[in-house]
Order: structure tokens, then sequence, then C-alpha cells
């Protein structure tokens, strides 16, 4: 199984980084292959909203309107099985390298229906809080609310913060085994 594993912090070595090495190394355990990529310094541009804000992309399923990192992402989540999500969480929600990102291929994906790339494809989502704590379920909501919009398989979502973590890295490692143990 093929997993593809977004990374939305651009701390490498902070709490997010070390969610997406510990999924890594669940899916590895088990025979998986995991791709890993942090996204945060990446060329992702916000939506333009082209035409009439429908978008030229939702006829065709792809993004014309801006030509950038995107485009790469986006074949590499057609390829993918199966996905793990992991940002940082900022003012209760999801970064806004994430969010750039999961807003354009929403608006490739979501009119596809069923025919989504991600649909019925299993995902984990992690939002990883680090000041208050505070803000982990409005992020996870936000993120649960687009797995809604594309049709993927919520396999689990994670909420993990620096008083948790001692336990919680191991919880996402072990997620990450069992979604690719379920295949
Ligand atoms: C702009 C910004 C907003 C943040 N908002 C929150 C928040 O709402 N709740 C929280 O617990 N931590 C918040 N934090 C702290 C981060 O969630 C924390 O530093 C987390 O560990 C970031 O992950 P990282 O270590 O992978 O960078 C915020 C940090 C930044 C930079």
């Amino acid at each position: 199984m093929k997993v593809l594993i977004i990374s939305a912090s651009p701390n490498d070595e902070g709490l997010t980084a070390t969610c997406a090495r510990a999924a890594a190394e669940g899916i590895q355990a088990v025979g998986g292959q995991a791709t890993l990529e942090p996204i945060a310094r990446k060329a992702i541009a916000r939506c333009n909203q082209c035409k009439d804000g429908w978008g030229g992309c939702r006829p065709h399923h792809e993004c014309f309107g801006i030509q950038d990192d995107f485009q790469a992402l986006h074949q590499a989540v057609r390829e993918a099985d199966a996905y793990v999500f992991v940002t940082p969480v900022y003012w209760g929600e999801m970064s806004e390298s994430l969010k750039a990102f999961t807003d354009r291929l929403r608006r490739c994906e979501a009119p596809c229906g069923d025919d989504s790339a991600l649909a019925d494809k299993p995902i984990i989502c992690i939002a990883a809080a680090g000041g208050s704590g505070g803000g982990m379920i409005s992020c996870l909501e936000q993120m649960e609310r687009w797995l809604g919009h594309v049709r993927a398989r919520r396999f689990d979502l994670i909420a993990i913060n620096r008083w948790n973590a001692a336990y919680k890295v191991d919880t996402v490692r072990a997620a990450a085994q069992a979604m690719v143990s379920a295949r």
C-alpha cells in the first residue's frame, strides 16, 4: 500500500514532523510504502476562485488557474492508496499551507463525487497543538468536514499536544500501522 504523508509545519523537528515520522515508521513496519511530503515551504498559492467562483477546475478536475507545486502533489494524491495529513494547530485551525493545498484539492476532486481520487481511501488526520493545547478539536472538525467533501474514508482523527505527546506519538504510529494492515 502506498501512503502519502502530508506534513504541514515549517519546523523540521517539531511535533508535526515527529508525528509524520512516527506514521512513516508504522507504515513501513507492516510493509507499506510511505512517501513524506513536507509542504510548508512549497509554492502552493491559494485558490484563485476562477471564472464566476466555481472555477475552471470543476469540469476538468485539474487546476489550470495557477501552475505551482500543487500539480505534482495532486498527482501524488491520485497515485496513493491511503493518506496521513498532519498539521500544526494554528488558531484552532489547520496551517495555511495545508489549507491552501486542501482548498485546491477539494475544488478539483469534490465535483467527482464517488469518483474522487480520494473516494473510499482511508486517511488519518492529525492535529498537533503546542501552545495552550486548545483548538485541536476545531482543527480536526475542519479537516473532517473536508474529508466528507472529497469522500475519503475517515480511518482516524488524532488530537495531540505537548502534554499528551509522550503516548500520542505511539498512537499515531499504531494507527498508521493498523491502516496499512487493514487493507
Ligand atoms: C500562528 C500560530 C498559531 C498557533 N495557534 C495555536 C492554537 O490555537 N492552539 C495551540 O495549542 N497552539 C497553537 N500554536 C502552537 C502550535 O500549535 C505549536 O507550536 C505546535 O507544536 C506546532 O507544531 P510544530 O511543533 O510542528 O511546529 C500556534 C502557533 C502558531 C505559530
